[in-house]
């Protein structure tokens, strides 16, 4: 058997997780990673490479013999990366530019799922000042705006009273704060609930669902603080029992599929649904991404006991009802540690210690990291993201944390909580 080099595209946790995974594959040679991070530099059969735009990209597959491709990140979707590759005969895993608008655009997001009955926040948008004004002025609080437009997690505010939702909706059309990303925004009722990931693998017409995560989203512990990509996740969600997990596949994942197969497209990639869990106990959908979270991905793929490659290759073949995905009857919990400043600013080239010190059972995917010198330095605002595994959640939180105080950088940051989500249900 001839074995593959497969090209990831991306410098995250993410991208370090989907490559460690893929690399553990008896089917695989090489895998590159771009522009990747210190941990895919260092780690066994990978290898970084410094390339950024979708035909240098291309070229590169060509001349490597990338077996598959899969991305990481939002933005190259967004961009078009799977319909460029593939009108060069290249075999890659993501959705296409239209379909990826589901996460790209929250307008064409909430009429789709208007358009298809799937679950979601009453909404109205807007492309002006003045009629947002005017909305906001009838409504309850809090209220949630939205830039339309990628923001890096930074796009949505909760306004509890009409003073914020004045002040977001100033910064977005009048600061222009977002740039062409707030030309429309979506405001939308507050629902009140329980938050979990769900991500599934979709081929145009079957499912393959990943285990169920919660992220984590404030930088402070008991969910204080600002917003940020994600302080760290745990895998599974036992909030989703099997008949909510059912009732998730049912009224928000195959509308997907079907609402796009009417429109004329077909949905392939991962899908992630971010599910609230109301009050009443009905899975609403607060949105879609058209991608593995982050830092989802770390636990979840820590937990995956199956081959990511032929997982995915079968995602390519159209083949996902013809393959199961085993996962470890344990919990995983992945604990984001970040840099000083971080949301706002993050400080780099501070040396990171202790890494070399971990316990089998433990494993540390990189984000912001470069590595020079022999030294992994910090790059970024999230920087690593520490994994573990065990029977029971308690003792997993126990063995991730013993990691993380392990390890040490100047005035690093990482909430004490991640996990608590899973056991206070
Ligand atoms: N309608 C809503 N009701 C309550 N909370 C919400 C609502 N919409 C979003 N949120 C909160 O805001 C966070 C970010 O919103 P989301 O739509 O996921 O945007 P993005 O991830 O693009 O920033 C969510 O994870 C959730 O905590
Ligand atoms: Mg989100």
């Amino acid at each position: 058997m001839l074995k593959k080099n497969i090209l990831i595209i991306g410098s995250g946790g993410r991208e370090h997780a989907l490559a460690w995974k893929i690399s553990k594959s008896k089917h695989v040679n090489m895998i590159f990673v771009a522009p990747g991070n210190g941990g895919t530099a260092t780690e066994k059969n990978i290898t970084n490479i410094n390339l950024h735009t979708i035909s240098e990209l291309i070229t590169f597959a060509k001349q490597n013999d990338i077996f598959f491709t899969v991305v990481g990140p939002e933005v190259p979707l967004a961009n078009g990366i799977v319909d460029e590759f593939r009108a060069h005969d290249l075999k890659i895993w993501g959705p296409t530019k239209f379909c990826a608008q589901l996460e790209s655009s929250k307008v064409f997001s909430k009429a789709f799922m208007l358009a298809n009955n799937i679950p979601t926040a009453k909404y109205q948008s807007f492309s002006d000042y003045n009629s947002a004004k005017n909305y906001i002025a009838q409504q309850n609080f809090p209220l949630v705006i939205k830039a339309d437009g990628l923001a890096a997690g930074k796009g949505v505010v909760i306004a509890n009273n009409n003073t914020e939702a004045i002040n977001f909706i100033q910064e977005i059309f009048n600061n222009n704060k977002f740039g062409s990303a707030g030309s429309k925004v979506v405001i939308e009722e507050f629902i009140q609930g329980v938050e979990a990931s769900f991500i599934v693998m979709v081929d145009g017409n079957n499912i393959l669902p990943m285990a169920t995560s919660q992220d984590n989203k404030r930088l402070l512990d008991n969910d204080i603080g600002p917003n940020t990509g994600g302080m760290g996740a745990s895998c599974p969600a036992p909030i989703v029992t099997q008949s909510m997990h059912q009732k998730i596949i049912n009224e928000i994942i195959q509308p997907v599929l079907d609402g796009f197969k009417k429109l004329g497209h077909t949905y392939t990639g991962f899908l992630y649904a971010g599910i609230m869990i109301d009050t009443k106990g009905n899975p609403q959908t607060l949105e879609f991404n058209c991608r593995f979270g982050d830092p989802e991905t770390q636990p979840i793929l820590y937990r995956l006991n199956s081959d990511l490659f032929e997982l995915i290759e079968a995602g390519l073949n159209c083949q996902l009802d013809q393959i199961k995905a085993q996962w470890f009857n344990q919990f995983s919990i992945g604990v984001v540690i970040a840099s000083q400043g971080y949301p706002n600013i993050s400080r780099n080239n501070d040396i990171i210690y202790g890494l070399e010190q971990m316990p089998a059972n433990v494993k540390i995917f990189h984000a912001g990291t470069k590595y020079e010198n022999n030294q992994y330095l910090t790059n970024g605002g999230r920087v690593l993201c520490v994994v573990s595994m065990a029977d029971k959640l308690a003792d997993a939180q126990t063995q991730v944390y013993e990691a993380v105080k392990k390890i040490n950088f100047n005035c690093m940051q990482y909430r004490t909580d991640i996990g608590n989500k899973a056991i206070f249900i």
